[in-house]
């Protein structure tokens, strides 16, 4: 064995290990010491380990060196892989040889501190077992919606995160001082999409976007992580169903790729794996006719808010979309519907359980003149948009694409409270540090 050659912990659970002389190195869990043998729990990425260093082997100077490693401290190990029932997961590692990497200060991080406090602490915190396993399933949760969206023939663009142009809405926006001049933060890679389904008709983008929202809730950031997708050639019709496949495709493959740390944040894989398309679909209108039933009158022109989208959801267990809102509730590019022009072609998904608004999509306005005049009546200035506008100038197609909020959709899938346990580093009103 070469002395660089160091085996990641969990081959000390190799069925052919026992006996084996192992060189691993970690962070330790924790550690005692008792009747002059070293009790440490070893970590890496792939699990951990009891180890017990005795001091008639290591030596005096190396033990009583040891006894004072901390919690998170490191270092590394020679040992054998025997057998102890007493050991988590059976088997224990007795080590001849032990290198302290670095002893540490005691570690800061307990059971039953405030939340403000490991908020504070988020840098340690993110150690934590149910955090390791809250950014795995970040992690299978991106690597499944790309795979989703490269079999579907869509092709990954990366869009400009500052930009000159506000495009949500002006009051939302981080302004930045670009030179001397006006910028801001993206809250939405839409425009650049739609630019980009030219040359490439089916496009999708995953961007941070910012929201300079002071809305202290569950279920905002001020930064996020967006899936944007944007679709030539598209209807209402096409663009929900391929929501809904999607969503599907990545709740199945968290259950199935990682049941083990569905388990650890408490959501039961079964769950997932149920989950099913198609996703009922409701109007607006219908939707404020099911909230007066339920005793939350909403007045036509009103904004489902956070209470509303719970009473609509609450009951629910699979997700459920709510089409065509009043224009005048939503976004100057989207479509005027034919049936009912007081109504955009556009839908939003909320999650079931009270969880709300995972995805905003729409069709897009196609026509020049309408397109101008609603921009006009937002109160955006036009020359501004003058490059957008061109999209209408040549080759105008009918289009459609949405945007779904990773962290609300990880919120839903693990069914955190809050949605900052959903991202190692949550940017709130509060917050920007660590
Ligand atoms: O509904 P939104 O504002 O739609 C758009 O930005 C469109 N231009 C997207 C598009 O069609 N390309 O935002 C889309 C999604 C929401 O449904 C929500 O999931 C998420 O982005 N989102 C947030 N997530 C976390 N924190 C916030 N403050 C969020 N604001 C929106
Ligand atoms: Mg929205």
């Amino acid at each position: 064995m070469s002395p660089e050659a160091f085996a990641p912990v969990a081959a000390a659970f190799a069925p052919d290990a026992l006996g084996r002389t192992l060189r691993l190195r970690g962070w330790l869990l924790r550690g005692r010491s008792s009747g002059g043998i070293l009790f440490l729990v070893l970590r890496d990425r792939t699990g951990s380990v009891q180890v017990t260093a005795r001091r008639d082997v290591i030596g005096e100077a190396v033990f009583q060196a040891a006894e004072h490693v901390q919690n998170e401290g490191a270092v590394e190990v020679d040992g054998t892989v025997a057998e102890d029932r007493r050991a988590p997961g059976g088997r224990e590692v007795r080590a001849s040889a032990l290198r302290i990497v670095h002893a540490g200060a005691p570690f800061p991080i307990f059971t039953d501190q405030t939340e403000e406090f490991r908020l504070d602490q988020r840098h340690l915190v993110v150690r934590s077992q149910e955090h390791v396993a809250t950014w795995r399933l970040k992690a299978e949760l991106l690597r499944a919606l790309r795979l989703f969206l490269e079999e579907e023939e869509i092709l990954e663009v990366t869009p400009p995160v500052l930009s000159g142009n506000a495009a949500e809405g002006g009051s939302e926006a981080f302004q930045i001082d670009y030179f001397g001049r006006p910028g801001y933060l993206s809250q939405t890679a839409q425009l650049y999409l739609e630019a980009l389904i030219f040359p490439n008709e089916r496009v999708y983008a995953l961007t941070p976007s910012f929201r300079a929202e002071k809305s202290r809730t569950t279920r905002h950031l001020t930064e996020y992580l967006h899936l944007e997708v944007e679709l030539a050639w598209c209807d209402l019709a096409a663009l929900l169903e391929l929501e809904e496949r999607m969503v599907v495709a990545a709740a199945h493959a968290l259950a199935a790729r990682r049941p083990a740390e569905l388990k650890v944040v408490g959501r039961p894989p079964e769950e997932l794996a149920a989950l099913a398309a198609p996703f009922p679909r409701l109007t607006y209108a219908e939707a404020i006719d099911r909230l007066a039933a339920q005793g939350l009158p909403v007045r036509w022109g009103s904004d489902l808010g956070t209470a509303e989208e719970r009473a609509l959801t609450i009951a629910e267990r699979t997700p459920i979309f709510v089409t065509h809102f009043p224009r005048e509730l939503k976004a100057f590019y989207m479509l005027r519907s034919s049936a009912d022009p007081r109504t955009v072609e556009a839908a939003d998904l909320l999650a079931p359980e009270g969880y709300g608004e995972l995805i905003g999509g729409s069709c897009r306005e196609t026509d020049l003149a309408l397109l101008t005049e609603r921009l006009q009546a937002s109160g955006a200035s036009v020359a501004e948009y003058d490059w957008y506008l061109d999209l209408r100038r040549h080759g105008s197609v009918p289009h459609a694409g949405f945007g779904l909020g990773i962290e609300r959709l990880l919120r839903w899938l693990l069914r955190r409270e809050h949605i900052r346990e959903t991202t190692p580093f949550p940017r709130t009103p509060s917050r920007h540090t660590p």
